[in-house]
């Protein structure tokens, strides 16, 4: 059982996958395409030098290393801004371009969610940045059900569905419901089909198994999807959706997680902030997988990248034993 024809993205994460992060996951994944973190878009336009910096897949043609394209995410409220710095980002490489407008934090202010209350600014944005991008540069949108209540879907699609724009993604929560579990309302994306116009319509939340993929496939009648936290507990998920290939063991979990530790080590970061960043790693992936809670709090406890490693050898080579007995 896999759902043939269908394409599986990488959600953006801010924090979560940078660089190196996509460049482990888009080696296991088989996505289609990843994302870029939300670059913030200012009253000043994003210059060069931070798109390299925060998305150096634009050197390699767009490509992470294992050749999965990445999308721009631009986040912002000022249309002109917003349209020079996705011009930008075109200019440098960049073959398409999101419009962040469901990020729920606080801390983005008039930006993000936010905007969903207001679709005459979505539609601004959204034609602003159409209008200075040239054609053969994509354009799609990622938004909430949302800000209070489902029942605005109808006219965020409608506000964002606009000539040119090609994918409309949604995560089907509101802004409210943050990322609460209870929260989530597939059912309430297959109605918007009506109102996307010629864009493809893109499933997003919770999707984290073939299983979740048939669900959501069957409930919002979209044949596309966008997984986040779930390619951390099942680092193949684009291949588990797309072949049925199974998901990974426990074991080549582990071996993902060694990585994802050595490719952070191979950047100008500190101990302290590989191992942070593998434990990450890990505390995301047990999320969604009881067989990695022990062996979690066991790497917790350790600081240093060589130790980290040892554990890692040590536990695939237990799993590994496990595995063949
Ligand atoms: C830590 C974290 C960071 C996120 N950063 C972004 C972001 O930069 N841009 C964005 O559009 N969504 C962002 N999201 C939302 C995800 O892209 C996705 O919509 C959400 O996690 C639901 O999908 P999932 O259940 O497959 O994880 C973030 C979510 C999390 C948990």
């Amino acid at each position: 059982m896999c759902i043939k024809n269908s394409t599986v993205y990488l959600a953006p994460l801010e924090g979560l996958a940078d660089a190196p992060m996509r460049r482990v996951l888009c080696a296991h994944g088989g996505y289609d395409l990843c994302y870029s973190e939300f670059i913030r878009v200012t009253d000043l336009k994003v210059v060069k030098k931070t798109f390299i910096r925060e998305v150096p897949e634009l050197l390699n043609d767009g490509k992470t290393l294992d050749g999965t394209p990445i999308r721009v995410q631009l986040l912002g409220d000022n249309p002109k801004t917003l349209a020079a710095s996705a011009k930008t980002a075109y200019d440098l490489g960049a073959k398409s371009i999101d419009l962040n407008f469901g990020c729920p934090s606080r801390f983005v202010h008039h930006s993000g969610a936010m905007l969903l209350k207001e679709p005459e600014l979505l539609t601004s944005i959204v034609l602003a940045v159409r209008d200075a991008l040239p054609d053969d540069c994509l354009l799609s949108c990622k938004v909430r059900l949302g800000f209070l209540d489902a029942s605005e879907s109808f006219d965020i699609i409608k506000a964002v569905a606009q000539e040119g724009v090609k994918e409309i993604c949604v995560h089907a929560r509101t802004r409210k419901g943050l990322y609460r579990q209870e929260a989530l309302n597939w059912e309430a994306i297959k109605p918007l089909h009506e109102y996307k116009g010629s864009a493809v319509l893109i499933a997003n939340g919770n999707i984290n198994s073939l299983a979740e993929a048939l669900l959501c496939e069957k409930v919002t009648l979209c044949h596309n999807f966008m997984c986040g936290r779930g390619g951390f507990a099942t680092p193949n998920l684009g291949h588990c959706i797309k072949e049925g290939a199974p998901p990974y063991s426990y074991a080549k979990l582990l071996q993902t997680c060694r990585e994802v530790l050595l490719t952070f080590k191979d950047t100008p970061r500190s101990d302290k902030i590989v191992m942070d960043r593998t434990k990450q790693f890990l505390g995301y992936a047990k999320m969604n997988r009881n067989d990695v809670q022990d062996f979690f709090r066991r790497f917790c406890q350790s600081s240093d990248p060589e130790d980290g490693l040892r554990l890692l050898d040590a536990e695939i080579t237990r799993s590994h034993n496990n595995e063949s007995l």
